[in-house]
C-alpha cells in the first residue's frame, strides 16, 4: 500500500453578486477600460456590497456547498484552516466563525495570514495533519473581502482587487494521488512594498491613521510586480525540476491571479502552453488568498484524476510558493 497522501477531495466557492466594471471604475478614478486590461488582464471584480457581512459570509457559504458536494457531515469536519488577509475582525478568527455557521461542531478551526499565498501555506498545514494520520477531514478556505482595506482612490491598486471566498476538502489517499511535493518561502524585508500601515499592534486605530488613510493596502505595484514575476516563476521551474516534470507533463498550471502578465511570464518560463493555464483574473479580479481555489472551483469539469497539477503563488509578505499534486477525482458532470 502507498503512503498516505493528503488530497483534494472537492472544491467549492463563492462569489458576490456585485459586479464592479472597468467602465464604472472610470467613474470613480483616472483611468480607463483600455489601461486595466492590458496592464492586468482584468475587466470586472465581485463586491461584497453589504457593509455588515465580512469575508466569513463567503467562506461560510463557499463551505456549505462544499459539504454538500462532497457528502459530508458538518459534524465529520475535523479541522477548518481559513486562510485571509481580511478577517470579520482581529478577534476572534473568521475560521472559528465559519465553523459556527456551517455547524462543524467537532472541528477545531483558525486562520492563517500569508496574503495571496495563504491557500498554499494552509493547504500545505493541513495536509500535515491528514499525513499525521490523526485528521481525516480538513476543510481549507482561502477567502478575503479585499474592498474593506482597498483605497478607491488609489488607481494603481484598486483597479487589480475583488473579493471571493473557495473552499477545498482535504482527505487521505492511499492511491498516490493527492500533494507530492511543495516549494514554499518568505521574505519579510518585501513588507515595505506591500502593507497595511495601520490597524496592527504597532499603529493600532486613531483618529490620525484614519485620515492619513492608513487602514488601505499599500503597494508599491512595479517592485510586487517584478519579485512576483522573478519569484513565482524560480519556485514553478524548481518543483518541477525536483519531479522530472517538463511541460508537457503538466495537465494544468493554476497560477495566483494578481496580474496576467505574471501568470504568462510563469507559464513561459514553466514551457506551459496557454490552454493549460487556469485563468479567471478577467472576471474576478485579485481576490488574495481566494485565487487557486475559485480557480479549481471554475475548471473543476476539466480536471481529470491523476492530473498533474502546479499550484503557485506570489504575494504580500513577500511570501510565495508552488506545490505539485496529483489530482484525485474524476470530474462529477
Ligand atoms: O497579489 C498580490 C501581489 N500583487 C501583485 O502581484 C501586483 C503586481 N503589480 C502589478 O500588477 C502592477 O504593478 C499594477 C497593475 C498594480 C500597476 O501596473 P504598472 O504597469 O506597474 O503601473 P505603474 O504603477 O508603474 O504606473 C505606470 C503608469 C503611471 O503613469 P506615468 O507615471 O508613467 O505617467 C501611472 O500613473 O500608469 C499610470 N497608472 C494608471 N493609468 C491609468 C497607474 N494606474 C493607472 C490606472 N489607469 N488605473
Amino acid at each position: 500500500m502507498n503512503k498516505v497522501k493528503a488530497a483534494i477531495t472537492g472544491v467549492a466557492g463563492y462569489v458576490p453578486d456585485y459586479i464592479l466594471t472597468n467602465k464604472e471604475l472610470e467613474g470613480i478614478i483616472d483611468t480607463n477600460d483600455e489601461w486595466i486590461t492590458t496592464r492586468t488582464g482584468i475587466k470586472e471584480r465581485r463586491i461584497l456590497k453589504n457593509p455588515n457581512k465580512g469575508t466569513s459570509y463567503m467562506g461560510a457559504k463557499a463551505a456549505k456547498e462544499l459539504l454538500k458536494k462532497t457528502n459530508t457531515r458538518a459534524e465529520e469536519v475535523d479541522l477548518i484552516i481559513c486562510a485571509t488577509t481580511t478577517p470579520d475582525m482581529m478577534v476572534a478568527s473568521t475560521a472559528c466563525i465559519i465553523a459556527d455557521k456551517i455547524e462543524a461542531k467537532n472541528a477545531f478551526a483558525y486562520d492563517l495570514m500569508a496574503a495571496c499565498s495563504g491557500f498554499l501555506y494552509a493547504l500545505s498545514t493541513a495536509a500535515k495533519f491528514i499525513e499525521s494520520m490523526q485528521y481525516k477531514k480538513v476543510i481549507v478556505i482561502g477567502a478575503d473581502k479585499m474592498s474593506s482595506i482597498i483605497d478607491y482612490q488609489d488607481r494603481a491598486t484598486c483597479i487589480i482587487f475583488g473579493d471571493g471566498a473557495g473552499a477545498a476538502m482535504i482527505e487521505p489517499n492511499y492511491e498516490g494521488l493527492g500533494i507530492h511535493d511543495e516549494i514554499l518561502k518568505s521574505d519579510g524585508s518585501g513588507r515595505e512594498f506591500l502593507h497595511m500601515k495601520a490597524g496592527g499592534s504597532v499603529k493600532p486605530p486613531s483618529h490620525e491613521t484614519v485620515e492619513n488613510r492608513e487602514h488601505y493596502v499599500f503597494q508599491d505595484g512595479k517592485t510586487v510586480f517584478k519579485s512576483a514575476v522573478q519569484n513565482m516563476a524560480d519556485v514553478s521551474e524548481e518543483i518541477m525540476k525536483k519531479n522530472n516534470l517538463k511541460g508537457e507533463d503538466i495537465a494544468w498550471l493554476v497560477p495566483h491571479q494578481a496580474n496576467l502578465r505574471i501568470i504568462n511570464a510563469t507559464a513561459n518560463r514553466m514551457c506551459i502552453s496557454e490552454d493549460k493555464v487556469m485563468l479567471n483574473i478577467g472576471k474576478y479580479g485579485n481576490t488574495t488568498a481566494a485565487t487557486i481555489p475559485l480557480c479549481l472551483w471554475d475548471y473543476e469539469n476539466d480536471l481529470k484524476r491523476n492530473d498533474n497539477i502546479i499550484l503557485a503563488a506570489f504575494g504580500g509578505g513577500f511570501t510565495w510558493g508552488s506545490i505539485y499534486l496529483k489530482w484525485a477525482y474524476d470530474s462529477k458532470k
